[in-house]
């Protein structure tokens, strides 16, 4: 795996600092910092500019749930530029984006059978917000106008789904052009999961009339620092939403497609939400698409007069090329059994990070699926010590970026039990270099 002809890693380098605007990172950091400079990837493997391999420790930011150029999806992308790469979704439709729809359907929980289709997870998020707020409006309940959340939520950086967010380092500065909603205090200040939910039922109970809809990640808070709570809680919140007749929404962009053992977090908890957002492994990192499900019920306010339609679209809605390869994901789950090999591989996630509680310095671990992580201090999103992790997991191999204090593995699913040694060993030593 090469560069382009006549280009040096030096060069890649060069032209990044001077005209790429990278996310999340401070101009003079990302002039500074010398980059992973990736020419390739296959499985979980990164190919570097040096020839070097490195290991996709987070599948790419929680994305390619196959690994990386799986074989299958690169036919498939093929195959389908080769007859059809974009057409308009407003009064033509195609056999990809038609027949995705309802193979989504069938995998999705209880009477899901309507996908909307965006972009990403955060646009995945805006449509099921604006569904729900849109849905009240015109049935009749025209004063839900407001949304509960989770404390730690994060449902993407868009305005409405920043809005939702409550991770004061991602969206402090925007506040004042975010609209309010009802969300409870911090996990640490509330004390602990039963609390926030608590709040949650509280504020159902107090104003049935004004809730839009209750959005949750759904067992697992990805950017909150891998945070974990007990499916009782979703199984209650879901009864208590409807026993006030409204919506939940289930925000799957990071949860679903097997991350935490079963295709969605909400089959763990024998939930069905009325909405439910996914993106990220849906395509499986390959192209950015993503869709937002519906029940029937939901649906059915959008019949009537013109102006009764759901008010949003994208350019890119249901583009061919990503609908091919949403397909070809979900036949790949199914022929390569990868839930399965979730189930296979989960418990020796658990045993790591049960062995990293030993060290000294390494707080809480807990894990969920393929989903495993350690605090290694006390900084938070700011802390540094997880970057230290994160350079020495470089020395070894493994690419590792932390969540500020948070440690954390998210691995392709399909991973082999050699790789996952591999990735087990690399951050069992990574973390006892810096804490030991
Ligand atoms: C739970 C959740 N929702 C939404 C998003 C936003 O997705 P995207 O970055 O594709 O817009 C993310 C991204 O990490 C996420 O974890």
């Amino acid at each position: 795996m090469l560069l382009p002809p006549g280009t040096t890693r030096a060069d890649v380098v060069a032209r990044e600092r001077a005209h790429v605007w990278p996310p999340y990172t401070a101009s003079e950091r990302h002039e500074g910092v010398d980059p992973l400079v990736v020419v390739g990837a296959e499985g979980p493997w990164l190919h570097d500019a040096d020839g070097r391999r490195v290991f996709d420790g987070n599948a790419s930011w929680w994305t390619c749930t196959l690994g990386h150029g799986h074989p299958r999806l690169r036919a498939a992308l093929h195959r389908q530029a080769e007859q059809l790469m974009h057409v308009a979704a407003g009064g033509i439709t195609h056999a990809p984006v038609a027949l995705l729809a309802e193979e989504l359907a069938a995998v999705a929980p209880g009477d899901l059978s309507r996908a909307h289709f965006s972009d990403d997870g955060s646009t995945a998020v805006e449509v099921a917000v604006k569904a729900a707020f849109q849905y009240w409006q015109q049935n009749g309940r025209p004063r839900r106008t407001r949304f509960v959340t989770l404390s730690g939520a994060y449902h993407g950086d868009t305005l409405g789904a920043a809005s939702l967010a409550s991770i004061s380092e991602f969206h402090r500065v925007f506040a004042p052009i975010l609209f309010e909603v009802i969300r409870p205090p911090a996990l640490g200040e509330a004390g602990g999961w039963e609390r926030v939910f608590e709040q949650v039922f509280a504020a159902l109970d107090e104003r049935p009339d004004e809730i839009a809809g209750v959005i949750v990640e759904p067992l697992v808070q990805g950017a909150a620092g891998m945070q974990m709570y007990d499916a009782e809680l979703l199984r209650e919140l879901r009864a208590r939403t409807e026993a006030i007749d409204t919506f939940l929404i289930a925000d799957e962009v990071f949860t679903g497609y097997g991350r935490t053992g079963a295709m969605w977090a909400c089959e763990l908890a024998g939930v069905v939400p009325d909405l439910l957002c996914t993106a990220k492994g849906f395509t499986a990192g390959v192209l950015p698409m993503a869709a937002t499900l519906a029940t029937p019920r939901v649906y059915d306010g959008f019949r009537g007069a013109a102006d009764r339609a759901l008010m949003h679209g994208h350019t890119f809605c249901g583009n061919p090329l990503g609908a091919a390869i949403a397909r070809e994901v979900l036949a790949i789950y199914r022929d390569e059994a990868v839930l399965e090999n979730v189930a296979r591989m989960a418990p020796r996630v658990a045993e790591a990070f049960e062995r990293l509680s030993a060290v000294p310095g390494v707080g809480r671990v807990r894990t969920c699926g393929l989903v495993g992580a350690a605090d290694l201090g006390d900084g938070g999103y700011g802390g540094r010590t997880g970057w230290r992790v994160f350079e020495a997991a470089l020395e070894r191999g493994l690419f590792l970026r932390p969540l500020g204090d948070c440690v954390y593995i998210t691995p392709a699913l399909n991973l082999t039990d050699d790789e996952l040694t591999f990735l087990l060993d690399a951050l069992d030593a990574s973390v006892r270099s810096v804490m030991g």
